[in-house]
C-alpha cells in the first residue's frame, strides 16, 4: 500500500473514531502517536520516497499528523473524571460513616436568654414579642415619657420617619412590648418579652448601637411590691445560684412608680470586691417598679382595679456576669474562635 493510500485509510479511521472510555483513548495514542506508532512510521517511510513524491506528499503527511494529534488532544480529558469516579465507586466502602455535619454552638446571648425564659416560664410567664420598628406612642408616650424627655433626643434614638405627633423609630427598649401586650386584651397579664433594642451610641467595649433586653410584666388585681421582690429574688437564686444576695435601690423610670434598680452580690468575687463590681461587692442587673397608673390608663386598663409590676434587664449585662465577657463588641463580631467556646446546640 502506498503512503497516500495508508494516509487515506487512517484519516477515515480517525474521522470515524468515537472513543467510549479512557482505555480507548489510550489505545488510540499507542496506535498512532508513540515512537513506534503509525504517524512516526509514515514519516520513516516518507524518507525513502523520491523527491518528486516528497513534494506532493509532504503537506498531506503533515496534515495527517496534525489531525491525529488534534483528535487525541480533543479526547484525552474526556473520560478522566467519570473514569476515576467509576473506579472509586468500585473501591468505596459503603459501611464507612458519612462526612457528618458540623453542628454549631449556641450564641452566648441565646444561651442566657433561654435560661432566663425557662425560669420565668416555670412561674407562669408567657413569652411575647413586639416589633423592632416602633412608633412614638408605644416606645415613649404611652410609657409616660414627658414630651421633652432626653431619651427622645436624636442622640439616643434612631428615628426612621418624623411624623406629625407619632414618629417612627427603632425601639430603644423592650418596654414598648408592655404597652402592646396591655392594649391587646384584659388582665391578668404575666409575660416576659425578649428582644433587640437600638440606641444611637458610638460602638465601644462598653456601649453598642444595638443590644438585647428582656422585659417582664405582671398585672392583676392586688399585685404589690412584695410580689415584685419575691419574683425577682427567686429569679436571681435560679440564675446565679442559691445564696446570691439582692438589694433594691430607689430609682426613677417614667413608666413605674415607685421605681427601683436591683443589684446582686457580685458573682465573681462573692462580695469581697473585684474589678467587675468596682470593689463595691454589688452589681446592678435590672430596673423595675410598680407600673405607673398613667401607663395602665394609656393602655386602656382600669388603674383603679389593677396594679402590677414590670422589670427590664439587658441580656448582654447578665451574660457579662455569667461568662465574664467584658467587651460588648464580641457579641456581634461573629468571630468563630469566640463563638466556639459556648455550648453545642443539641437538636
Ligand atoms: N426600659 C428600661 C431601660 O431600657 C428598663 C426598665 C426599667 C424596664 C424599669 C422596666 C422597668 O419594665 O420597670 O433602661
Amino acid at each position: 500500500m502506498s503512503i497516500q493510500e495508508k494516509i487515506n485509510q487512517y484519516t477515515e479511521e480517525i474521522n470515524n473514531w468515537t472513543p467510549h472510555s479512557q482505555q480507548e483513548v489510550e489505545n488510540y495514542r499507542l496506535k498512532f502517536l508513540v515512537a513506534k506508532g503509525i504517524v512516526k512510521g509514515l514519516f520513516e517511510e516518507f524518507k525513502n520516497v523520491s523527491s518528486e513524491e516528497k513534494r506532493l506528499l509532504g503537506k498531506v503527511l503533515n496534515e495527517f499528523k496534525q489531525l491525529a494529534e488534534a483528535r487525541y488532544a480533543e479526547t484525552k480529558d474526556l473520560f478522566e473524571v467519570s473514569a476515576d469516579s467509576s473506579k472509586d465507586s468500585k473501591e468505596q466502602d459503603l459501611t464507612l460513616p458519612g462526612p457528618g455535619f458540623e453542628i454549631g454552638t449556641r450564641h452566648p446571648l441565646s444561651l442566657v436568654r433561654k435560661e432566663i425564659v425557662e425560669i420565668f416560664k416555670k412561674l407562669g410567664f408567657i413569652v411575647a414579642e413586639g416589633p423592632e420598628i416602633e412608633d412614638d406612642w408605644h416606645n415613649f408616650t404611652a410609657l409616660n415619657f414627658p414630651e421633652e424627655h432626653p431619651a427622645r433626643d436624636m442622640q439616643d434614638t434612631f428615628f426612621i420617619r418624623k411624623q406629625e405627633g407619632n414618629d417612627i423609630a427603632l425601639r430603644t427598649h423592650t418596654s414598648s412590648v408592655q404597652v402592646r401586650m396591655m392594649e391587646s386584651g384584659t388582665p391578668p397579664f404575666r409575660a416576659i418579652m425578649p428582644g433587640r433594642v437600638y440606641r444611637n451610641e458610638a460602638i465601644s467595649a462598653r456601649a453598642h448601637c444595638f443590644f438585647h433586653q428582656i422585659e417582664g410584666l405582671y398585672i392583676d388585681e392586688g399585685v404589690s411590691f412584695a410580689d415584685l421582690k419575691q419574683t425577682l429574688y427567686h429569679f436571681v437564686q435560679e440564675l446565679f445560684g442559691e445564696g446570691t444576695k439582692v438589694r433594691f435601690r430607689p430609682s426613677y423610670f417614667p413608666f413605674t412608680e415607685p421605681s427601683a434598680e436591683m443589684d446582686i452580690s457580685c458573682t465573681i468575687c462573692k462580695g469581697a470586691g473585684c474589678n467587675m463590681c468596682k470593689y463595691t461587692g454589688w452589681v446592678e442587673i435590672l430596673g423595675c417598679g410598680m407600673v405607673d397608673p398613667n401607663v395602665l390608663t394609656n393602655s386602656k386598663i382600669d388603674a383603679k382595679k389593677y396594679t402590677g409590676f414590670a422589670f427590664g434587664m439587658g441580656i448582654e449585662r447578665i451574660t457579662n456576669l455569667k461568662y465574664e465577657i467584658k467587651d460588648l463588641r464580641l457579641f456581634s463580631e461573629n468571630d468563630i474562635r469566640f463563638l466556639r467556646q459556648f455550648e453545642t446546640e443539641t437538636i
